[in-house]
């Protein structure tokens, strides 16, 4: 069984229904993305862009003569502040799980940086990648802006940890942005736009899942709902079934009751302290930290040798 299909069909076998964040990324899923982080309520790509900008010599010192590699590069925006900055780059890694969007991403960057060595690679970066024709004591730092970390669970960050660690084979740094703890006076607005691009982002993986694998979902009988849960540290997103309905996907049947939802992603909003531990509980030494003046973003760079 494919992987998508055995992701969604455990997913909705479960009590509690889920489905995988991850699968929200096909071409569409990404543009839809692309139109959140130009939303007014979506303060996190600003943020981080700004940071970025403000910080981007200090950053060009750690990643100069390196090999840089970008996990979720989705547009490639971001890594432009880094490509523009003093540094000069071993090679420039995009690491993206939608291929076309990665290919046409990749061209254009080819054409706007002649001279930089561009190795894309379609992979999971939750997992453990096969990093082509980078060797051992090769210098290497992951760049991971976006806050993508805040949308694993602890769990999940600790796995993401260990395949990090094979991925760097054992020798190599992080660079990675995280949404700050916050009001959810903040949060909640940013996932509950008002042009209705995030609903849309949500509903998309269902469409995804009637196209990719046959199912039969009607997309009008479930609504978008995302709630800050303060205890969780964490921003929930759910599809909610607006009736009671069954939904064929290949060869499995699932029943919705009325209200029953479906978990579609968590996004963690850390506070520092949180973040540090986990990366110094598995090896990684602690580098800078920046915030924005609002307290609202961070990146922080790691080490592990
Ligand atoms: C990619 N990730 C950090 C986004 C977030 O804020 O958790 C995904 C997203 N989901 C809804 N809006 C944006």
């Amino acid at each position: 069984m494919e992987e998508f299909y055995r992701d969604v069909v455990e997913g909705l076998n479960k009590k509690n229904k889920t489905l995988p964040s991850k699968y929200f990324y096909d071409t569409k899923g990404s543009q839809l993305f692309d139109q959140i982080c130009e939303l007014e309520e979506y303060y996190i790509t600003r943020t981080e862009i700004k940071l970025l900008s403000k910080i981007s010599e200090e950053l060009a010192k750690i990643i100069d003569n390196k090999h840089l590699i970008e996990y979720g590069s989705g547009s490639s925006k971001k890594i432009r502040i880094l490509l523009d900055s003093n540094s000069k780059l071993k090679s420039y890694i995009p690491v993206d799980i939608s291929e076309n969007y990665l290919l046409d991403v990749c061209e254009k960057l080819e054409e706007e940086y002649p001279l930089l060595k561009i190795n894309k690679q379609c992979a999971d970066f939750t997992k453990k990648i096969n990093l082509k024709g980078i060797h051992k004591n090769d210098n290497k730092v992951v760049f991971f802006p976006g806050s993508t970390i805040g949308n694993f669970t602890e769990k999940e960050i600790i796995i993401f940890i260990h395949n990090l660690i094979e991925t760097l084979d054992g020798n190599g740094e992080i660079i990675v942005g995280f949404d700050l703890f916050k009001n959810k006076n903040i949060i909640e607005p940013a996932y509950n736009d008002k042009k209705g691009i995030t609903r849309d982002f949500n509903l998309n993986i269902l469409k995804r899942i009637n196209n990719e694998l046959g199912a039969n979902f009607v997309i009008d009988n479930f609504k978008h709902k995302a709630v800050f849960i303060k205890n969780k540290s964490r921003l929930e997103m759910h599809l909610i079934s607006k009736i009671e309905q069954n939904v064929k996907v290949k060869d499995y049947t699932f029943n919705f009751k009325k209200n029953e939802s479906i978990h579609t992603e968590n996004s963690y909003k850390y506070k520092e302290k949180v973040l540090t531990k986990l990366f110094s509980d598995y090896g990684f030494t602690e580098g800078k930290a920046w915030k924005d003046e609002n307290n609202l973003f961070a990146i922080k760079h790691f080490i592990y040798q």
